[in-house]
């Protein structure tokens, strides 16, 4: 028998990492990296930047329409795709658990994010929670598998336009995905941040104080604490751009100046050129003709949309029928 020993977590992000830096031409890191622990505090303190009206235009959309929201579903199953610390969504569940007793499913990569939101949820009366700490697809297939009840409803959330941070055929395939693992009667909720002035956008994603300069740095210092890269953080530093022809922010981490940098976990020397960049993230931004074509081309029925006016951002509710 062909035993191979599974890959253990570090060889892989080295191997992923090892790819992404020597790719020809632009380097390039996987976002999803961003989030070890300290990551994701970074990234919780910057959504609460005045500049970055994201996750507030969110709150208020989810505290405004839930009751709406919840008078259109008869979901006793609530799937969330990454969960954060579970505030967010709270007031739904509240609003869905005043008039039938919910199961919240909340998959969450970050084992320290899942228990966070275990305990925040865990208090909301009429809900129960059942954690999977795992990538998005393979908790949706735990949950969604194909013995649960016949009358079982899900509703699938997708909070915070963390849909922007796919390509935009990557972000189709991936909604694809989720749609073949539902079934008739099931429901998406998606968030989408909207296209807005490139300024408003730049502001927000290179902020004064530098917390998104150090959210993007941190990916860098992850590679030194866990690879043990020799990253020199301060001959980098943070760069975003607004691409108007595919309607995103890209951030990039710029070498100050020429240098080599190894990470012998991932058997890397890698030299940069002064001001040649690693392009760390996407985020793409949505213009509301958009939505109803992406729905439409992943297999989904628009059902609803809620926009919020002061941030402009879209919650979008899609049925499978
Ligand atoms: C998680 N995601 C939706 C954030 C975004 O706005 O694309 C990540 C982020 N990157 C920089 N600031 C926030």
């Amino acid at each position: 028998m062909n035993q191979t020993a599974p890959t253990s977590y570090l060889e892989h992000f080295a191997r992923e990492v090892a790819h992404s830096l020597s790719l020809p031409g632009q380097k390039e890191l996987p976002s999803k990296y961003f989030y070890d622990e300290l990551g994701s505090a970074l990234f919780e303190a910057i959504t609460m930047l005045p500049e970055y009206g994201l996750t507030r235009a969110s709150e208020r959309l989810l505290q405004a329409h839930a009751e709406e929201m919840v008078a259109e579903l008869h979901s006793p199953l609530v799937v969330e795709l990454g969960c954060g610390t579970g505030k967010r969504t709270r007031s739904l569940l509240e609003a869905l658990a005043s008039r039938l007793p919910v199961t919240y499913c909340p998959i969450e990569i970050s084992g320290a994010a899942l228990a966070r939101c275990e305990l925040e949820i865990g208090q909301v009366r009429g809900v129960t929670v059942v954690g999977y700490e795992q990538p998005y697809l393979d908790g949706l297939r735990s949950v969604l598998h194909p013995q649960r009840p016949a009358q079982s409803r899900a509703l699938v959330l997708f909070l915070g336009s963390s849909v922007g941070n796919f390509d935009r055929p990557a972000a189709d395939e991936f909604l694809r995905q989720i749609r073949s693992l539902m079934r008739p009667g099931d429901a998406l909720l998606l968030e989408t941040d909207l296209l807005k002035p490139a300024e408003q956008l730049l502001a927000a994603y290179d902020d004064p104080i530098g917390l998104t300069a150090a959210f993007n740095l941190n990916i860098l210092a992850r590679l030194n604490r866990e690879l043990g890269g020799d990253f020199n953080l301060s001959q980098f530093e943070h760069q975003a751009r607004f691409n108007p022809q595919h309607q995103r922010i890209e951030m990039h981490l710029r070498s100050r100046i020429g240098q080599r940098v190894r990470i012998p976990a991932a058997n890397l020397e890698i030299d940069f050129a002064a001001g040649e960049t690693i392009w760390t993230e996407n985020s793409h931004k949505y213009r509301l003709e958009d939505l109803d074509s992406m729905a439409a081309r992943t297999g989904f029925s628009p059902q609803a949309r809620w926009v919020d006016e002061q941030w402009p951002f879209a919650q979008n509710l899609w049925l499978v029928d």
